[in-house]
């Protein structure tokens, strides 16, 4: 697994250098499509339950599978980005959110937050602890600096498919759920409100967007268990 998720990661450092005000989410869409098949990787989420696009570019007050298209970025924007590649029968996924130009010192502290409540998380995946303790890691890094956990989307398991068992909440009391085992891979990845917890789906189908219009932030990385611990397997 460690060949697709060194691919997604190289990918999302590639697309970090592109995101800039006047950029479209279509030009980081087609971007990024081209990049994962020249390296012999087909994008994970094009064709997904009827995705159209390989990249979800979720901007603002959207939380996810935002999907790509001609409108800008603008300066002041945050924007998620989430890609996964299949290579050899193999899936990995991560996510990023990523600064516009000059943003609000609110955004800056809702990506932070969220990028640390990851790493917290992953810290928590460790062999013999148990699956909500990663739940719990997220929750309480969250709300002790005041902003809401997203209930209605899940990490998840990841290998063969994209989405395997078992659904990781971010939320939850520790000490429940599966025992974790060396040789689990896990896509662990927190979304996070500014304000409210509460989300909807657009009428597209899939841009899920926070329902009080407050902006949210995504993290997620492929991690695998090892005996040693962690380790995170979209990281270059
Ligand atoms: N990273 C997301 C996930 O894990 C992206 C899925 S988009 C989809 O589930 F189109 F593939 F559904
Ligand atoms: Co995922």
């Amino acid at each position: 697994m460690k060949t697709p998720c060194l691919i997604v990661a190289e990918i999302l450092e590639l697309l970090k250098d592109k995101v800039r005000p006047g950029v479209t989410t279509l030009s980081l869409n087609d971007f990024a499509e081209s990049e994962a098949r020249k390296r012999g990787a087909v994008p994970a989420f094009k064709g997904y339950s009827g995705y159209p696009y390989a990249l979800c570019c979720s901007v603002n007050e959207q939380v996810v599978h935002g999907m790509p298209g001609k409108q800008a970025l603008n300066d002041g924007d945050i924007v998620s980005l989430d890609f996964g590649v299949v290579r050899d029968g193999f899936y990995g996924d991560a996510a990023v959110t990523l600064s516009v130009g000059e943003i609000s010192s609110t955004a800056k502290r809702l990506i932070r937050v969220t990028e640390e409540s990851l790493y917290r998380a992953i810290e928590a995946a460790q062999p013999n602890g148990r699956l909500s303790d990663i739940s719990f890691a997220v929750q309480r890094q969250v709300e002790a600096n005041g902003f809401s956990v997203v209930r209605d989307f899940v990490g998840h398991g990841i290998g063969r498919r994209l989405h395997e068992s078992p659904q990781i909440p971010n939320y939850g009391p520790p000490g429940r759920g599966v025992r974790l085992k060396p040789g689990m891979v896990f896509a662990i990845e927190p979304m996070i409100n500014e304000k409210g917890h509460e989300v909807k789906i657009l009428p597209d189908g899939w841009t899920a967007v926070t329902c009080d219009g407050g902006m949210s932030a995504h993290f997620e990385h492929t991690v695998a268990i090892t005996a040693q611990g962690p380790e995170i397997l979209t990281k270059i």
